[in-house]
């Protein structure tokens, strides 16, 4: 099998300089490539702090983690930055669209900030992803003058726009009322289930962490439970 695409191992997360306080108390996890797994957990218990980290949008204290293979410990900015530009796409509860810039262009950004310009080939690759996220004719839209879960649907796409083995997602329906918010979670289920990207999505929703293969559940900054779901129910976890 191949590597997986998250390893985490004793990954501990602390802040503050004068009063220290431990926020990840010690964290194993190993996702592999194509799954679909909810991270659920009291507010406050570090999902977000967890995520960043993966995210490689901040350092552990402490402890190892490799993405997609590549051990993160030994790289520098520009080497996370690399490794976060390949590997990983970020959906957040608020879509942080440009909103001086169409869907397209929204989706074209990861490429161009890869390529250091714009290309001819970026625009039908941005139109096939908002195409695929339901968006068919709405590429020159600005974000603007799209609904909510339109706007969310763009950031997915943008998310994907690489083609990253894993996207994190924060809440991403958090915002959005249940119909809409189970119309986003068939969206990212369907690029998981033809594209085999693996999701790893914190949600406060029940009804949607169920609808995951695997919940990790997090309380004060230690994993107490990862269960997978198998055809004949939850079932523990290895
Ligand atoms: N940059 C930071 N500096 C200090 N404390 C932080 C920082 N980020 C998060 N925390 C603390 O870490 C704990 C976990 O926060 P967070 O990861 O956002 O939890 P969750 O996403 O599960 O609600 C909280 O007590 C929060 O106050
Ligand atoms: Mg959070």
């Amino acid at each position: 099998m191949a590597e997986p695409v998250v390893l985490l191992e004793g990954v501990r997360k602390s802040y503050g300089d004068k009063v220290v306080t431990e926020v990840l108390k010690g964290v194993d996890l190993r996702v592999d490539r194509g799954e679909f797994a909810a991270l659920v957990g009291p507010s406050g218990s570090g999902k977000s702090t967890l995520l960043n980290l993966l995210g490689l949008l901040d350092r552990p204290t402490s402890g190892r983690l490799a993405i997609a293979g590549e051990e993160t410990a030994g790289l520098d900015d520009a080497g996370l930055t690399r490794l976060r530009g390949h590997a990983i796409g970020f959906v957040f509860q608020f879509h942080h669209l440009l909103p001086g810039l169409s869907a397209a262009e929204n989706v074209m950004m990861p490429m161009i900030a890869r390529e250091g310009r714009t290309a001819k080939a970026m625009v039908p690759r941005a139109v096939a992803l908002l195409d695929r996220v339901g968006l068919a004719g709405r590429a020159d839209a600005l974000p603007s003058a799209l609904s909510g879960g339109q706007q969310q649907r763009v950031a997915i796409a943008r998310a994907l726009a690489l083609g990253p083995p894993l996207v994190l997602a924060d809440e991403p329906t958090g915002n959005l009322d249940t119909r809409t918010a189970d119309q986003i979670f068939d969206v990212l289920r369907e690029f998981n289930r033809e594209l085999g990207v693996a999701f790893l999505i914190v949600t406060h929703d029940p009804r949607l962490a169920a609808r995951c293969d695997r919940t990790i559940d997090l309380v004060d900054g230690a994993i107490v439970s990862d269960r997978r779901r198998t055809a004949e129910g939850a079932a523990p976890h290895r």
